[in-house]
C-alpha cells in the first residue's frame, strides 16, 4: 500500500524503517546565515525537533535517535554549553506534554554523569512520565559519543565476570544504550557534512545513510518523507547478492 503521498514523496508502509538515526546538525549555520546568535539556531532546532518527532510517531516509525550532545559538544565556548544545558531543561519540559501526551516513549541515551542534578532530575521524571506509553520511542543522545559507548560497554562486560569465550556480538549489543531499540536502518544527517561525528558507530554496521544540506531547523515534513523514500529504494544486501 502507498501512503502519504504529500507533497510529492510516496512512501510504503509496509517498508519503513523500524529505527531512524538523526544527527541535528547545522542549528549555528541557520542562525549565522540570518545575523542571530547561535541559540537561536539551537531554539529553531529543538522545535524542528518536536515536529519531526510527531511525523515519524504518526507515520509509525518504532524507534527515532536523535543526537542532541555529542562528548565532543564540551569543547565548545561555556556560554553555549550553558545555554544548551538550559534549553534542554526547558525542552525536557515542554516534551512531557507535547511529546509524552501523544504516546511518544521518551529516553535518554549516553553517559548522563556529568549534567547537573537538576537536569538529571528532569530526565527521570521525564522518562517516568512517558514510560506507558505505547506509541515510538524517542532517544534523546546526550553526552553520546559511540566510543564511549563501546568502552562503556566493555568495561560492563568484564564486570559481569563473563568468559571471553562467551562474550559474541549479542553480549556487546546488550551492553550498548540502544539495546532496547530495533536495528539501526537509517541515518539522517542534514547540514552537508559527510561524517558520522561519533554517532551509533556500533549499530551503524548497515544502516543506509542520507545526507543532506538543508540545515537541521529547516529541516521538514519533505526532506522526512524523501529520505523514507529514499531508504525504500535501496537494495539491502548485508553482503550477500
Ligand atoms: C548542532 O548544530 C547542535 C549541536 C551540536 C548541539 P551545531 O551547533 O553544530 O551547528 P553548526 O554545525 O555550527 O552549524
Ligand atoms: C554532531 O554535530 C553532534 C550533534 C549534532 C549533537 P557536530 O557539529 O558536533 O559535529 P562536527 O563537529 O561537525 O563533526
Ligand atoms: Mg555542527
Amino acid at each position: 500500500m502507498k501512503f502519504w503521498n504529500k507533497p510529492k514523496v510516496k512512501i510504503e508502509s509496509e517498508n519503513l524503517p523500524r529505527h531512524i538515526g538523526i544527527i541535528m546538525d547545522g542549528n549555528g549555520r541557520w542562525a549565522k546565515k540570518r545575523g542571530l546568535p547561535r541559540m537561536a539556531g539551537h531554539r529553531y532546532g529543538a522545535e524542528a525537533l518536536k515536529k519531526v518527532a510527531l511525523l515519524c510517531e504518526e507515520i509509525g516509525i518504532n524507534t527515532v535517535t536523535v543526537y542532541a550532545f555529542s562528548t565532543e559538544n564540551w569543547r565548545r565556548p561555556k556560554d553555549e554549553v550553558d545555554n544548551l544545558m538550559l534549553l534542554l531543561l526547558e525542552y525536557l519540559s515542554r516534551a512531557q506534554k507535547e511529546l509524552g501526551d501523544k504516546n511518544i516513549i521518551l529516553k535518554a541515551i549516553g553517559n548522563l554523569s556529568p549534567f547537573s542534578a537538576e537536569i538529571k532530575e528532569k530526565i527521570a521524571q521525564t522518562e517516568a512520565f512517558t514510560a506507558n506509553n505505547t506509541g515510538m520511542t524517542l532517544n534523546i543522545a546526550l553526552n553520546y559519543g559511540a566510543r564511549d559507548e563501546i568502552l562503556h560497554a566493555i568495561k560492563s562486560i568484564v564486570k559481569s565476570q563473563v568468559s571471553a569465550d562467551d562474550i559474541d556480538e549479542q553480549t556487546i549489543e546488550r551492553h550498548l544504550y540502544t539495546k532496547d531499540s530495533p536495528p539501526l536502518d537509517l541515518i539522517i544527517r542534514p547540514s552537508g557534512e559527510l561524517r558520522l561525528s561519533n554517532f551509533l558507530l556500533w549499530q551503524c554496521a548497515y544502516s543506509e545513510l542520507w545526507f543532506s544540506n538543508v540545515l537541521w531547523p529547516d529541516f521538514d515534513k519533505k526532506h522526512l518523507l524523501g529520505a523514507i523514500a529514499d531508504f525504500q529504494s535501496r537494495n539491502r544486501r548485508y553482503g550477500g547478492v
